[in-house]
């Protein structure tokens, strides 16, 4: 028996040292923990249970004679904050984390487990891509893995850590997940490198100019968050993980964290002008009314005139989508409206509640907007609202116009609560537009054209401009002093908590992509 648990510890060893110790210092002199070295700090001490560590890699005639350790991916289970999760982390020293058969099914069957037990699958992604000497095998094991995140999309979160160069099938198994975070300089994607790019089209970029994090946070959309090194992307993991619930037949742990619901927030008459052409800062009034102002924001760097994230009001998690007045006056165009559609389907996914802060004077004009399908775009938001059957409460701070008005979520469009501040006005476009458009003729042929403009326009604002007349038909549930927002909806959260809504049977929605 000694000899034979002496094999199984030289067995083991071995596997642990993956690609041995000069890859291991090379991973580390770039900045980069290696794959156990980030299990171990994701998860709670001492809580990860390896599978499949003796896994062989594929024989091929270009596999002969090589030494796969674990087949370059570490596969397991662990807690987070004493919560079961799932992870696979793959192993860069190995063949340059490249994704053969073997590895793909051992991810596979990490998943197959986390949907089985109904738990979080965490992927930490460090990859060349489809291992080459694997061939067609290695193709099917991305087929492997891809299948399933699409199949268990919705079953339990699933969360992707960029952590190193991510090339060819490494960045699509990442991209049908619920999150992508990325390390900042150490983590690239693309679905073909600088080379590939520079011999067919003959453009010259580097990794960080075409798959950097600030490409993929900022410009192109696919990531969600950015932080400095591992570290700082594992700790977002594990933020993020706590507004989340285990899977979708469960609900977001309660965390309070002793703020007082009742807490007056008198600040927020300070912080929102009453005039609807003065900018303000929608992220202050964001962390005013969350609990100790906490707010972890989703997307931030990317179509910033839309505010997406997860905060917690009474220790209930809620997702925020608010306008932000700052940027194009919070018009909804087309990046807005996909970076909103997306996050609102993932909170209703995960039984996240949807508090909808609205400030926005419309659609955005243009003619790249329409060509480039601002309808279809657009069309997401207005599908992710009304599909979602989680507690949704919108509150009009102030302008709220048109078909915006409707794409934030009214009434009509299934909000559960709508509350408006006294500054809040709810009309089909702002008084100038509007006045300009009805009583055009009278402008015209007045002997004081803009005389009359000026009384056309405080005419339609008396009638239209203000939450009254949407409040009179019952559009709105009831205009609030500011002061006392947070109390009020964590009130209309609590009542919510046990809202169940049934649709017709259908085999799945066909929202417009
Ligand atoms: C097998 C690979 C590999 C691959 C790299 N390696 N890519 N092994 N299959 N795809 C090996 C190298 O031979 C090397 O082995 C080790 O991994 C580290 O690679 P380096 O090049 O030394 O590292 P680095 O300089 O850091 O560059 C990393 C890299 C580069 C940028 C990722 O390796 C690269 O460009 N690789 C190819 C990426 C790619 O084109 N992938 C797409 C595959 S096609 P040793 O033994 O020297 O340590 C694909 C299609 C799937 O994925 C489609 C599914 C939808």
């Amino acid at each position: 028996m000694e000899e034979l648990l002496a094999e199984m510890e030289e067995r083991r060893k071995a596997v642990e040292l993956g690609g041995g110790p000069e890859r291991i210092k090379k991973q580390h002199e770039g900045g980069k923990m290696t794959a156990r070295e980030r299990i171990d700090y994701l998860l709670d001490e001492g809580s990860f249970v390896e599978l499949m560590p003796f896994a062989e890699h594929l024989e091929t005639p270009l596999m002969q004679g090589i030494d796969a350790p674990a087949d370059g991916v570490i596969t397991g289970y662990g807690k987070v904050g004493g919560r079961t999760v799932f992870v696979f982390s793959q192993d860069f020293t190995v063949l340059g984390g490249s994704l053969g058969k073997t590895h793909g099914q051992k991810i596979a069957r990490a998943m197959d487990m986390a949907a089985k037990v109904g738990a979080p699958i965490i992927g930490l992604n460090d990859s060349a891509g489809a291992r080459i000497q694997e061939g067609v095998d290695s193709l099917s094991g991305y087929g492997e893995v891809f299948y399933r995140n699409a199949v268990y999309s919705g079953v339990v979160p699933q969360i992707s850590a960029i952590l190193g160069p991510c090339a060819g099938g490494a960045v699509y198994s990442p991209a049908m997940t619920d999150f992508i975070l990325m390390g900042k300089g150490t983590s690239y994607m693309f679905i073909t490198g600088p080379e590939v790019i520079k011999s067919v089209t003959r453009e010259e970029v580097t990794f960080e100019q075409l798959g950097g994090s600030e490409i993929h946070t900022a410009k192109s959309g696919v990531a969600h968050l950015e932080a400095e090194g591992d570290e700082g992307v594992l700790d977002l993991i594990k933020q993020l993980l706590s507004y989340l619930p285990q899977n979708a037949k469960e609900r977001p742990p309660v965390m309070p964290n002793g703020d007082p619901v009742e807490r007056p927030t008198p600040e927020l008459l300070e912080l929102v002008n009453p005039d609807p052409k003065k900018p303000y800062n929608m992220h202050e009034v964001i962390k005013t009314l969350l609990d100790g102002g906490e707010f972890l924001e989703i997307q931030p760097a990317y179509a910033k005139n839309m505010i997406t994230g997860f905060g917690r009001l009474g220790g209930q998690s809620v997702g925020i989508v608010a306008n932000n007045p700052r940027f194009m006056a919070g018009a909804l165009d087309i990046n807005a409206s996909d970076k909103a559609a997306r996050f609102i389907r993932t909170c209703d996914c995960f039984n996240v509640p949807i508090l909808t802060l609205v400030d926005v004077t419309g659609f955005l004009p243009g003619v790249g907007q329409e060509h480039q399908g601002i309808i279809r775009h657009g069309a997401k938001m207005l599908y992710a609202y009304a599909e979602a059957t989680v507690p949704k409460i919108t509150l009009i701070t102030r302008k709220s116009y048109g078909g915006a008005y409707l794409a934030m979520n009214s009434k009509d469009m299934g909000a559960d609560v709508v509350l408006a501040w006294p500054t809040g006005a709810v009309a089909v476009m702002g008084a100038e537009g509007a006045a300009n458009i009805i009583y055009r003729k009278q402008i015209q042929s007045s002997s004081d054209p803009a005389a009359t403009r000026a009384a056309k326009i405080a005419e339609y604002k008396k009638a239209f401009d203000n939450p009254y007349v949407a409040a009179g038909r019952g559009y709105i549930d009831d205009v609030i002093n500011p002061a006392d927002t947070r109390r009020l909806l964590a009130l209309h959260l609590e009542m919510l908590a046990t809202k169940r809504e049934e649709r017709p049977y259908k085999k799945h929605g066909n929202i417009p992509l």
